[in-house]
């Protein structure tokens, strides 16, 4: 396994009048903060801008591992990056020159990953896959949290196990949708090492407990 397993859990699924005090129930169990980013537009629902990302930045030193759907990530870039995210995903056909916004955003300091939803290809972000340092793979068609895991994305985070392993490429294999302590079993077996959990985490009163659970799974299905 290239990387070890880690859970980011997601705001969205926090309260967002109690941020700060949200996030520092996850604080200790987990490295990293998924921020889900939604312009209106890319997708049909609003949350969060570079404002909020600065309001966090000052309170946590976990890495904001934050997911654009957005229309136009490459105008948000700079914004966002500035603000302190750590790490900027973005999705296919967003931008007319994805290699390039890749370099853009490494050039401005961030870590940059491609998300493919379960109704496109990995195949569409061959061009991307030497080049990026997160591979997310939408396990449900993003716009809201607390949807239903859809199994059939499971073959593409098979495929993307393979392909890193054939070529020797070292991005971290991302889902995102649905993740709990069950559909995590299949998503570790699958090869991804990075597991996106916003009800399941936030929906627990303890949320320590929450993110052991899916992490004791994801170790089990994979034999270790
Ligand atoms: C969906 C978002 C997800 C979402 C996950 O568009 O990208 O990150 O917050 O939430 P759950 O874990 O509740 O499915
Ligand atoms: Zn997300």
């Amino acid at each position: 396994m290239p990387h070890d397993h880690l859970v980011a859990p997601s705001i969205l699924a926090a309260d967002f009048a109690d941020l700060a005090a949200e996030v520092a129930t996850v604080e200790p169990a987990v490295p990293w903060l998924h921020l889900d980013v939604m312009d209106g537009h890319y997708v049909p629902n609003l949350t969060l801008g570079p404002g909020t990302v600065r309001a966090l930045r000052a309170r946590t030193d976990r890495h904001l591992d934050t997911h654009m759907m957005v229309s136009d990530p490459r105008a948000w870039a700079q914004p966002f990056l500035e603000a302190g995210s750590d790490s900027l995903t973005f999705h296919l056909d967003t931008d007319p020159d994805p290699v390039d916004l890749v370099h853009h955003v490494r050039d401005l300091g961030g870590r940059v990953g491609i998300a493919v939803r379960p109704s496109e290809r990995l195949e569409q972000a061959a061009d991307l896959l030497p080049h990026v340092d997160l591979v997310l793979v939408m396990t449900v068609e993003p716009g809201f949290g607390g949807q239903s895991f859809i199994e059939a994305a499971l073959a593409t985070v098979v495929e993307a196990h393979e392909q890193r392993a054939a070529n020797g490429w070292a991005w971290r294999l991302e889902v995102d949708g649905g993740v709990d302590a069950t559909t995590v079993r299949g998503c570790a077996a699958g090869g991804a090492d990075t597991f996106v959990a916003g009800s399941s985490v936030f929906g627990n009163a303890d949320r320590t407990a929450a993110v052991a659970e899916i992490l004791t799974a994801a170790a089990d299905a994979v034999g270790c």
